[in-house]
Parts: structure tokens; sequence; C-alpha cells
């Protein structure tokens, strides 16, 4: 998404990417540090084959399209904020279950990490994204609520979903 912005989206992204790579501590990468709580909870990889939902592939694919495609770029930009703005309260009830269930603090480190970061990141992608965007080219707005809808409905479904599974053994 850094590619062509102007300069104020682009540093928040790039801050934003930075995180992600553990602001370059090993250690502290986001997938190192998600990987760590699959194992604590023994999803392994061909766990997640046999699981993996179509909402869940629908929410991955959404996002991956979205960043990967130049026109589509201002729907991405609201995708991403709207993940971001989504995360920390799904992470503090995971927080919560993980100590219900005395699993260790390691594994957790990576969803207690996001509870701040991703609040940070989020109200960085409206400060220093959408704000300016929307200010420079008022056109981009409706790409950007676009955007921002999919990613509440992919996900809202995919919750749901997942809910289901859990309660009844099968979705829908
Ligand atoms: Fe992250
Ligand atoms: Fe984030």
């Amino acid at each position: 998404m850094q590619i062509g912005m102007a300069v104020r989206p682009k540093l928040e992204l790039a801050g934003n990417y930075w995180d992600e790579m553990g602001n370059g501590t090993e250690p502290r990468v986001h997938t190192v540090m998600f990987q760590n709580a699959l194992d604590e909870v023994g999803a392994t990889d061909d766990f997640i084959r046999e699981n993996l939902s179509v909402d869940a592939m629908v929410c991955g694919n959404l996002s991956a399209m979205l960043a990967l495609r130049k026109p589509l770029i201002f729907r991405a930009v609201g995708s991403f904020a709207v993940t971001e703005f989504l995360f920390p309260r799904r992470c503090a009830q995971l927080l919560e279950a993980w100590r219900r269930n005395a699993l260790s603090v390691e594994g957790i480190e990576y969803h207690r990490e996001h509870i701040g970061i991703d609040a940070r990141h989020a109200s960085g992608f409206f400060k220093n994204v959408i704000i300016p965007l929307v200010e420079e080219r008022p056109e981009v707005a409706p790409e950007i609520s676009w955007g921002a809808l999919a990613r509440l409905n992919s996900s809202q479904r995919y919750l749901e979903s997942t809910l289901q599974t859990l309660t009844y053994g099968s979705a829908r």
C-alpha cells in the first residue's frame, strides 16, 4: 500500500509495517509471535488445513486481493483500517480466555501486545492515512468506505460461522 502514496500516509504505513517486523527484533516479528500462540494451543499446520473455514479464507483472500491490486488501493486502506480497529477488543477477550485456561504468558504475547499496538495503528490509519487522502481527493472516500464495509461484513460472517461451529459442531 505504501507504493505511490503521499508522504504522510506512506510514513504511517511504513511505521505500521515496521511494528509488524518487530521493529527489527526477530523474536518480536508478529508472525513469529503469532506462531508461539498457535504452538501453545496445538494448532499445527495439519489442524489448520483441516479446520480452515470458507469464511476465514474469504477474510484472508479479500485482504490479499485489495492489497495486491493497485486500482483497489483505497479499498485496501478502508479494509486494513477496520482490521486494526476491530482487533484490540477481540484480543482482550482472547486474553481473558487464555488466562482462564491457564495457558502460558509467552503464548499470549502476540494478542496482549496487539491490544495496545493495533489501537495505535487504527488511530494512525484514521489520522495520517484516511483524513489526508480524503482531504486531498474527496472522490476516494466511497472507495475507502467500500473497503471498510467489506472487512466489517467478512469479519462478521467469519465470527458468526465460528460461533456456530463452536456451539453446534458445524457451520450453518
Ligand atoms: Fe501485527
Ligand atoms: Fe496492526
